[in-house]
């Protein structure tokens, strides 16, 4: 186990929150957890125990406020905030509370423009089971309720950069790739056993969320999410089909605000001493989609 444990929650914009509840807690089965003063909403899928993985905020544009990560323990949380300034960035902390139910958090901002946050605590909520004798499903689950938040690819302009500080400093390991030549043009990164906790993916901008990914337990559940987001003209995207990249079973749709949302299963299991994956450019369209081997133009351009 890395000292950076997993992908812990994910702050979007939203520009009208009323649709985003909707969308996010009938449709995908997300769990409210918590409002705050300045509006924010705040939300879990039902399997995190952790109190949050999703925080909504409504803003004039689309688009992602930051991604965190859990580490260990304090001790883990104060050596990054050194080797990260090392690394030549510029730190910030934001106080305990500041999210409720969460200790101090570290925010930086990697070079491909996307901010990060990094933080040791946060309460427990539960799955809506007991943790003795806990039974295996929550019993009042709804939509396409997937038991967590997995990943994101993040679209920016110096994949390079952001590879070096995922792998350098916050220890993630580099399991598949997409090269041109010598240029990294898309890079998976997995602090876990996950074939990959985040993705950047190279673009001409900076700081651009490209989806926001949540697990679910098989390929008969991605095809019930197509069935869950047809049913509720949700605006779909690309699946059910197959990645080549991570071999992920996978749905592509949006959030009422145009946030790409995937639903997730499968993808194999990483260990550390397996070999990294790599792409040539020239199959980029058999790495996105296997079953088509064809590239979509909206998968390619929106970002939000
Ligand atoms: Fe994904």
């Amino acid at each position: 186990m890395k000292t950076v444990l997993r992908p812990g929650h994910i702050a979007i914009r939203v520009m009208d929150l009323g649709a985003a509840i909707t969308h996010y807690v009938k449709v995908l089965g997300m769990v409210e957890t918590a409002r705050d003063e300045q509006g924010r909403v705040f939300l879990k899928a039902w399997d995190e125990h952790d109190h949050h993985s999703l925080v909504l905020r409504e803003a004039d544009a689309p688009g992602m406020d930051y991604m965190a990560f859990k580490v260990e323990d304090e001790t883990t949380l104060h050596d990054l905030a050194k080797a990260i300034t090392e690394f030549g960035l510029d730190v910030e902390w934001v106080s305990a509370g500041e999210h409720p139910f969460t200790g101090e958090r570290l925010r930086f901002t990697a070079p491909t423009g996307h901010v990060f946050e990094l933080y040791a605590h946060k309460g427990l909520y539960g799955n809506g089971m007991p943790t003795t004798n806990p039974g295996i499903r929550a019993d009042d689950l709804k939509g396409i309720h997937p038991s967590r938040f997995d990943h994101c690819a993040l679209i920016g302009d110096d994949v390079e950069g952001s590879y070096r500080l995922f792998t350098e400093v916050l220890g993630f390991d580099l399991t598949e790739q997409v090269v041109d030549g010598d240029e990294k043009r898309a890079v998976f990164l997995s602090c876990s056993t996950k074939p990959h906790d985040v993705a950047f993916i190279q673009g001409p901008v900076k700081g651009k969320l490209h989806h926001m990914s949540f697990f679910v337990d098989s390929w008969a559940q991605v095809l019930d999410a197509a069935d869950i987001i047809a049913s509720n003209d949700v605006p779909h995207e690309v699946g059910p089909t197959r990645h080549g990249i991570t071999r992920g079973e996978t749905l592509y749709f949006f959030d009422p605000s145009g946030n790409r949302n995937e639903v997730f299963s499968g993808g194999y299991i990483w260990y550390p001493d397996r070999p990294t994956l790599t792409w040539t450019v020239d199959e980029m369209p058999k790495a996105l989609f296997f079953t088509e081997r064809k590239l979509n133009e909206t998968f390619l351009t929106v970002v939000t």
